[in-house]
């Protein structure tokens, strides 16, 4: 399943970032890739221990948790911290998939990655080219969204950042694990999520809404690994 979530972040608090992410030196993106990707990637990172990459970081991961689509979506168990790229210049990132397993770098611990979301950070008449293209069982999506806006998508899928041929995009993107590792189950409870609370909009608490509402936790308890 794919997601868009407009409104992550604030015009201000992009213009804010922006401000202190163009005033920063950033490296190349090769140093944090994998055997495969030293092949396709070509942008820049901003390096994930400086204290300006985890401040921002924790405020687009506050943003984010305060969404409840995002929250719904992803049914997020553990959250790494979001990370900085930039992409100009011809920069690009050929068709890859992330690698399956992280460590926190605060905590140690393993983290599985289960959805990848990115949250624009530059405007889509900033540049050009600079698509996420992702391929999923459905066909092929192009993605370029507002400022401000998210995308989640399943980690498993293939993908790619087209190459940027003017101006920069500047991105911030992170991986969750998920309570619930499978897409397609974490994409039933998401639309069983979506119809309850429509109906509760339209109807109030019925006895037939608290019983989907039961059924809902009842299929996230058999299917939430913790
Ligand atoms: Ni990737």
């Amino acid at each position: 399943m794919m997601l868009h979530i407009p409104g992550v972040l604030t015009r201000e608090q992009v213009s804010e970032m922006r401000q202190a992410l163009d005033a920063e030196a950033w490296t190349d993106g090769l140093d944090t890739a994998g055997a495969q990707a030293v092949q396709s990637k070509r942008n820049l990172q901003l390096p994930p221990a400086s204290p300006l990459s985890q401040r921002l970081g924790q405020i687009v991961a506050d943003a984010l948790s305060r969404q409840a689509l995002f929250v719904s979506a992803a049914l997020p168990h553990r959250i790494l911290p979001p990370m900085f790229n930039r992409y100009e210049g011809g920069g690009h990132y050929g068709n890859h998939v992330d690698g399956a397993v992280h460590r926190h770098p605060l905590s140690g611990e393993q983290v599985r990655t289960d959805v990848s979301t990115t949250v624009f950070l530059s405007d889509p008449d900033e540049y050009d080219g600079g698509e996420l293209v992702v391929e999923d069982v459905y066909g092929t999506h192009e993605v370029k969204l507002p400022a401000g806006d998210a995308i989640v998508y399943p980690a498993t899928s293939l993908h790619r950042v087209e190459p940027v041929t003017r101006g920069a995009r500047v991105a911030s993107f992170l991986w969750t694990q998920s309570m619930v590792k499978d897409d397609w189950r974490r994409s039933m409870l998401f639309d069983l999520d979506m119809a309850i609370m429509n109906l509760r909009r339209q109807l109030g608490d019925t006895r037939e809404i608290v019983s989907l509402t039961s059924h809902y936790h009842n299929l996230l308890r058999q299917w939430a690994d913790l």
